[in-house]
């Protein structure tokens, strides 16, 4: 575990093993750079993410184009992942940004995010990096707001360590983390967090009239798991509801995915771990804010009893829905946890799942998919994302494609007569199931395509990134600070 300490020195004044200097804008002419000189002869430009290591001179420099948040993030990150291999104990650095938190909030993140590896599958690998002093010093000698920064610097913590929650559960291999396993580590870190947990089992889904969650979960030999944990502060003005796609293991079910494309499918929990990293974080934070969090966990599996493409299943609201592929078994599952969700009443429901392969060939692989009927909403959410670092784009919804999820034998078909749009046709099943009163409080968030990349990219590491988490926890804050501001 890293921690970053906060000094009030100069940098020149730390003592460290190694001092990461950003060169910003390609200005070599400042007083942190001491190495110019033979930065051409190293052809060293300082392009963005450009790095130059000098391991006798015991310094990096990282290069970023201006100093927003984004670039110190994923500087700091990209710093950790080159110095990994030494044995530093030690980094320090002086302070850069200049937006209202001056940049501290994205630093601590960058630095959290960037010493995560999940790697305990090796033998024990020393985690050498102990600490790293932040200086009191400006780049552009600006006067040092000390608290404001400290609380930057502690929100940035609680965000990076929940993100680093959500990857441990994603990464997790899929025998380990099975239903019932996620419902032990949901229930652990509600007691950590004095959050409320509910755990509804078999009977009552079968109760609740849930058949399309219970069809899917048949042929998986651990119970399906409705998993509800609610942080409620003795204050709040506005309710959220969090709906995550929970199945620790997709195998496509009878409509089997080939081997390449069942490969990182314990990542088909991605929305679930999301929504648990979210409701760590906000009530660490200790945020006015009431959330309730709703989880659709199972495992896809096949076997005798699996749920069959032909079958009419009839979901908690009263719905029939044509089962055409049992692989497009998140929006079932979804389906029955959506109207259980609508149940409390919610200001803002946000529903997160890795649901489709493609919402990735829409966007790429980094970019998740903003759908809903609210546009101001999906814009909010948009905003969020880009202050918290993550990509978010919307894709939008229209009637003709609506009605390509028309069955003629039941309400709708679990997949749509058109191979195009699959992102789209796959949200609007899931609106089947939104109250109209309650669609312009309804956004999804297809997170198919980042919730795992196996590369490093930006802050991330090889696997599971907790994608989602820094968005919707940027979203609940600004819904805070709008708040506030009235
Ligand atoms: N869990 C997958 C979606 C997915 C694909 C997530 C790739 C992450 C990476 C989902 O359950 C699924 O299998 N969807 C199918 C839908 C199809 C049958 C209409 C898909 O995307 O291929
Ligand atoms: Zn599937
Ligand atoms: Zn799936």
């Amino acid at each position: 575990m890293i921690n970053i300490v906060f000094v009030n020195k100069k940098l020149k004044e730390i003592k460290a093993d190694i001092e990461l200097v950003f060169v910003v804008n390609k200005n070599f002419n400042h007083q942190w750079i001491k190495d110019a000189q033979i930065f051409d002869f190293l052809s060293f430009s300082g392009n963005e993410d450009e790095v130059l290591f000098l391991p006798e001179k015991r310094i990096i420099y990282i290069g970023i184009v201006n100093a927003t948040d984004d670039n110190l993030r994923q500087g700091a990150a990209l710093a950790l992942r080159k110095l990994r291999k030494t044995k530093a104990k030690s980094i320090k650095l002086g302070l850069y940004g200049h937006e209202n938190d001056f940049g501290a909030r994205a630093l601590a993140e960058g630095f959290y995010l960037g010493a995560y590896q999940y790697s305990r599958r090796f033998k024990k690998e020393q985690e050498r990096l102990k600490r790293i002093y932040l200086a009191s010093e400006f780049y552009n000698s600006r006067a040092t707001d000390f608290s404001a920064i400290k609380s930057a610097l502690s929100v940035g913590k609680v965000i990076a360590q929940s993100v680093n929650f959500t990857r441990n559960l994603v990464n997790t291999p899929p025998s380990e983390l099975t239903p019932v396993e996620l419902v032990v580590q949901a229930r652990k870190m509600a007691r950590e967090n004095g959050l409320t947990v509910m755990v509804k089992g078999k009977d009552f889904l079968q109760k609740q009239k849930m058949g399309a969650f219970l069809a899917v979960n048949r042929a998986s030999s651990y119970p399906p798991q409705l998993i509800h944990l609610r942080y409620k502060p003795k204050k709040f003005f506005k309710k959220i509801v969090l709906v995550g796609k929970g199945l620790t293991y997709d195998t496509g079910g009878l409509s089997l995915k080939p081997s390449n494309a069942m490969m990182t499918m314990k990542m088909d929990m991605g929305g679930a771990a999301a929504a648990l990293g979210v409701i760590k974080a906000v009530s660490k934070l200790a945020l006015p804010v009431s959330i309730d969090v709703i989880l659709g966990v199972t495992e896809n599996a096949i076997g005798k009893d699996a749920y069959k493409p032909d079958d009419i299943l009839t979901a908690k609201n009263g719905k029939t829905i044509e089962v055409i592929n049992t692989d497009a078994e998140g929006r079932l599952v979804l389906a029955d946890c959506l109207c259980y969700a609508q149940e409390q009443n919610p200001d803002y429901l946000i529903d997160i799942a890795t649901l489709t392969g493609a919402a990735m060939i829409a966007l790429g692989n980094y970019t998740a998919g903003v759908m809903g009927f609210n546009e101001e909403l999906k814009k909010e959410l948009l905003s969020a994302a880009v202050v918290a670092g993550e990509y978010c784009g919307t894709l939008p919804f229209n009637k003709f494609l609506q009605q390509k999820i028309k069955s003629k034998i039941a309400d709708i078909r679990n997949i749509a007569t058109t191979k195009y749009g699959g992102a789209i046709t796959a949200a609007l099943f899931l609106a089947e199931f939104i109250e109209d009163k309650n669609k312009p409080k309804w956004a999804h968030l297809d997170i198919a395509g980042p919730a795992y990349v196996e590369e490093d990219w930006g802050v991330n590491s090889f696997g599971a990134t907790g994608a989602g988490v820094r968005t919707l926890v940027s979203f609940i804050i600004n819904i805070v600070k709008k708040h506030n501001n009235k």
